[in-house]
């Protein structure tokens, strides 16, 4: 970084409207002048994620991370900030000057040359298809199976020849390199160092990433031959473990309708889009990951799990419940009935009943019993306890309703009372509560509520407001030097963040939200915080003001307890000189605090003045021979 120019990151901030990007991650609503939403870096209940546009910025009161449009996408898709500009820059339509390293350079050129080398794969399957001889029987399978030509075409639905290398001597002769079709796990070098292509015979699958790239192939055989599918190898972009078949195709109906339809295979995928349930995706056999888990997450926390109802189904299923239930995500389970897949039964019900077995869909809680239960060993004690022990998790999480019902589920689906189940839920929540203390509890979700940490401290609390005033108009920093000394900030970290404040307030286009270009992550956390809260008036001045006279106040009231200390030790030693001196210190800041409850301002400012002329004179001479002349 460092090398784009200032300019340019500004435009491409300028362009990106950070409601806009984040709404594509988070279900924002809006409240006031804020949006507030689900923060997707913490598991939490209430919403205390808060989006500022007049500021473009972002801050969680739940986990305290904070910061600009650029810092979310980091943060968001795990990207550097160069990474980041680049994506928003590509989505506003700036140019951005070629700054990668050549490492990088190369490397995303050649990632450009593998989609290339497999898009042209995708055409020449896809023209296979349609027009080749050797297709017919792939041509009449598929008919067979009920795919119309509409939703072969929206799936790019294609054909390897059975011939030993047909694909790669048509990439040869559309100017692909050897290397880079092997690259791309579309040909296999054998031992004899000849290659040959991987898929042969079979109906091909193209598998986009999200941003419609084709990124590898499922291809299947037209028989029983095993394997039935084969799949592209791990390569540079593609991962199993990280993509959803059909994602592509299915964001803009997962929007429309809040919910994604997660199940196993290709044709469950094209099926379901067939008979117009378009936000389905698969995770293409594999058991869902936490990379599955987190991109779903960017599309819908509610997700439907419809897999396969054979017994590694299930417990896929299981497995892949949690972790999205750990991750935050709504999830509930459909279960097909007589062993099918969602491909069998919408050919053989078609689509209104499949709609209504996901509207029957089981909460998490309903599935793992209904497991548990169908396994049949739930007789005794410990084997009620372990199925509990399962199912709590799903519940500690819920409340109100949901929790009373599911209390009921259980107790029914195990033969228990009610209250048995209640009491053991409780010592469950007991011991996970003793092992942390849930985000949510801490979480302090209004805006002008100023975070428990500094509720504690009420000078840190004042500090925090000044530094807020003097974020949104750094010129105020020179009363505070003035009234409070070239320090005035006792926590450290607004320290630093005040004078790097007033450093580039002497630069052209000062604006608060540009501080969180200089800072590191903590003080980009502090200062997104502290921009977030609504200042508790609209004369700047005069609210500083107060908060300056609060931390004098607090310095004061701190001087108080000082001197009450050390004199309890001079009456010890007796220091008479020193032991005068701090009583006469102690009797004057005894009137102020008298004066100012008294509300007489007049007799206030006259006795602080007389305060600080005595701080004064007692600081020019060295301690122990202080001049006694007030
Ligand atoms: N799968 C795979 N390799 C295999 C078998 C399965 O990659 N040898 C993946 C495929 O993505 C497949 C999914 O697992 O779509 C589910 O497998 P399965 O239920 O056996 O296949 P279906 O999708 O039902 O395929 P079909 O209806 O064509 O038999
Ligand atoms: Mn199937």
């Amino acid at each position: 970084m460092g090398l784009v120019p200032e300019e340019t990151i500004e435009t491409v901030r300028l362009r990106s409207d950070i409601v806009n990007v984040i709404s594509r991650y988070v279900q924002l609503q809006k409240k006031g002048k804020n949006y507030l939403g689900s923060c997707p870096f913490h598991d939490e209940r209430t919403p205390s994620f808060t989006v500022t546009p007049e500021k473009q910025i972002f801050h969680c009161f739940g986990c305290n991370v904070g910061g600009d449009v650029f810092k979310f996408l980091m943060l968001k898709d795990n990207l550097s900030f160069f990474e980041a500009l680049k994506a928003l820059a590509e989505q506003a339509g700036v140019a951005l000057p070629s700054l990668d390293s050549p490492a990088a350079q190369e490397r995303d050129t050649r990632r450009d040359k593998l989609r290339q080398v497999n898009n042209l794969a995708k055409e020449f399957f896809l023209n296979n298809l349609q027009h080749h001889e050797a297709a017919a029987a792939a041509r009449q399978y598929l008919h067979g199976r009920g795919l119309t030509a509409e939703v072969l075409e929206r799936f790019q639905i294609g054909f390897a020849l059975p011939g030993w290398n047909s694909l790669l001597e048509h990439l040869v002769k559309k100017g692909c390199q050897q290397q880079e079709i092997a690259d791309a796990g579309l040909i296999i070098q054998a031992e004899t160092g000849r290659y040959y292509d991987r898929f042969r015979n079979r109906v091909m699958f193209p598998i986009w990433d999200a941003a419609g790239r084709v990124v590898g192939f499922g291809g299947r055989v037209l028989d029983d031959t095993l394997p039935k599918y084969l799949n592209s190898p791990e390569t540079a972009f593609f991962s199993k473990g990280r993509t959803l078949y059909g994602l592509h195709q299915a964001r803009q109906s997962i929007r429309e309708k809040g919910c994604i339809i997660v199940v196993e295979g290709y044709m469950d995928v094209i099926t379901s889009h067939q008979y117009g349930i378009a936000n389905t995706v698969a995770s293409l056999g594999t058991a869902l990951t936490v990379e599955h888990g987190r991109v779903l997450m960017n599309y819908s926390r509610n997700v439907i799990f419809a897999y396969d109802a054979d017994a590694a189904g299930v417990a896929a299923t299981i497995r892949g419940l949690d972790i999205l239930q750990e991750l935050g995500c709504e999830v509930s389970v459909v279960s097909i009935p007589d062993g099918k897949d969602p491909d069998d039964f919408l050919r053989k019900h078609g689509a209104g009943p499949w709609e209504a077995l996901i509207g029957q869909a089981s909460t998490l809680i309903e599935y793992k019993l209904q497991h548990a239960v169908k396994l049949g060993n739930v007789k005794t004690v410990t084997e009620k306890l372990e199925v509990m022990r399962q199912v709590f998790p799903s519940l500690a999480a819920k409340g109100g309703v949901e929790r009373e019902v599911s209390l009921n589920k259980i107790a029914r689906a195990l033969s228990l009372s009610w209250e048995t189940v209640a009491g053991e839920l409780k010592k469950y929540e007991k011991s996970l509560n003793k092992k942390r203390l849930a985000p949510d509890k801490s979480t302090v979700n209004k805006n002008h509520a100023i975070f428990k940490e500094d509720k504690c401290d009420p000078r840190e609390k004042s500090e925090a407001m000044l530094l807020r005033l003097v974020l949104d108009d750094p010129a105020l920093g020179k009363t505070i030097l003035a009234e409070m000394g070239e320090i005035p900030f006792k926590n450290d970290n607004y320290q630093r963040i005040f004078e790097k404040c007033l450093e580039l307030y002497n630069k052209p286009g000062y604006r608060p939200e540009g501080m969180l270009n200089i800072l590191d992550n903590n003080d980009q956390n502090l200062v997104s915080r502290l921009l977030t809260q609504d200042l508790p008036g609209k004369n700047a001045a005069k609210i500083m003001k107060s908060y300056i006279e609060s931390v004098h106040r607090g310095i004061r009231q701190g001087r108080r307890d000082e001197i009450l200390e050390e004199i309890r030790v001079l009456e010890k030693t007796g220091d008479h000189l020193h032991y005068n001196e701090l009583l006469r210190e102690l009797a004057i800041l005894k009137s102020i605090d008298a004066a100012e409850k008294a509300g007489d301002r007049d007799r206030t400012a006259a006795l602080l003045h007389k305060y600080s002329e005595y701080i004064n004179a007692a600081n020019v001479g060295q301690p122990g021979e202080r001049r006694d002349d007030i």
